[in-house]
């Protein structure tokens, strides 16, 4: 088999514009109905995925859909595992954390139309909803000009859709899973207050970038915590990407607006290093953030889902 895009769910692609995030527990309460559950919605989850895509021709649906650690290790334990699929441990530097969470199952949604969203998920649901409960489901939005929540162009230096797979999906360095993904959720919740009152010169050094126009500031014009400076991942000398897709999303009667962070990596690796760096140099985000969840899921390719559905994992 060859690394093939075409095969791959949607985890190198379009941020959309309605999007949902959701997580799932299994409830673990009679392993083989919660398996047998998993083997028929892996069966039915792309022919949903067509039948949407008939209903709403223009609606531009895209859904990724995985599994963490434990979840595998549960419903698949005999199969074979990807390589880098591990739990996610809460990741600590000298000020600021990035704590773990739980969570079995996840789901990527956004389209055109928020109806497609609630559709696709609804949907799921009715294979889904007697083995697991919600743990979070988090709705975000395209904001103006593909800004971030803090105001800012998001994914100037993200690779574009051309060059994505390569650092979004598996190769042959773990063949059984060629064309899969990890998938690294994290939910931030953001002090908007604080950062507002920042000048448009402080908050620049902060992201390392020019607000209106995007153009990145000199090194020595940025803060030395500025986020573009931090999250910057260096493997043997050579700078690595993660394909990201910060969503905006906001939540006033909870008081909490933010932004729901999703990289898709080929290596799990790399965006460990990424985070690392970050809590370690004390990253300007941090500073006046919370962060409400973190997870690491695998994105299985779609002919791994026909596997999984047939029960070839199951034996
Ligand atoms: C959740 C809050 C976050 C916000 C609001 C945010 C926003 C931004 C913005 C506005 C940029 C500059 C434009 C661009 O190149 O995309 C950027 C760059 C970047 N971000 Fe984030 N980001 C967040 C979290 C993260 C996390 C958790 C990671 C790592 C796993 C990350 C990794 C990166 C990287 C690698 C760059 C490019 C740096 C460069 O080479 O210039 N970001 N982010």
């Amino acid at each position: 088999m060859v690394m093939n895009p075409v095969k791959a769910q949607d985890v190198w692609k379009d941020i959309g514009e309605h999007v949902q995030f959701t997580v799932l527990e299994l409830n673990r309460q009679d392993q083989a109905a919660e398996q047998q559950a998993i083997m028929d919605f892996a069966d039915r989850y792309q022919a949903i995925l067509r039948s949407l895509r008939i209903r709403d021709a223009d609606g531009d649906l895209k859904v990724a859909f995985g599994f963490s650690s434990d979840a595998w290790d549960y419903l698949f334990p005999n199969a074979p595992k990807p390589k880098e699929l591990e739990p996610y441990r809460t990741v600590s530097g000298p000020k600021y954390s990035m704590p773990a969470s739980k969570g079995d199952l996840f789901f990527h949604i956004r389209a055109r139309d928020e109806a497609v969203v609630y559709e696709a998920m609804n949907q799921f649901r009715r294979f889904l909803k007697d083995i697991t409960t919600v743990v979070d489901e988090t709705k975000g939005f395209r904001y103006f000009e593909g800004r971030a929540i803090i105001g800012f162009i998001d994914g100037t230096e993200a690779p574009s859709v051309e060059d994505a797979a390569n650092f979004a999906i598996i190769g042959d360095e773990d063949p059984v899973f060629e064309n899969g993904s990890y998938a690294f959720a994290q939910k931030w919740k953001h002090n908007m207050d604080f950062w507002g009152q920042l000048t448009t010169e402080e908050q620049e050094k902060a992201v390392g970038r020019e607000k209106f126009g995007d153009l990145e500031l000199d090194d020595e014009q940025k803060a030395p915590n500025a986020h573009n400076v931090t999250s910057k991942a260096e493997i043997d000398g050579e700078e690595q990407k993660i394909v990201r897709m910060n969503v905006p999303y906001s939540d006033p009667a909870q008081d909490n607006t933010g932004t729901y962070f999703i990289g898709y990596s080929r290596h799990w690796e790399v965006t460990k290093l990424m985070l690392k760096n970050m809590v370690n140099k004390d990253d300007y985000l941090l500073t006046f953030s919370d962060i409400l969840s973190g997870q690491l899921f695998f994105i299985p390719s779609r002919p791994l889902l026909d596997t999984i559905a047939d029960g070839q994992f199951n034996k």
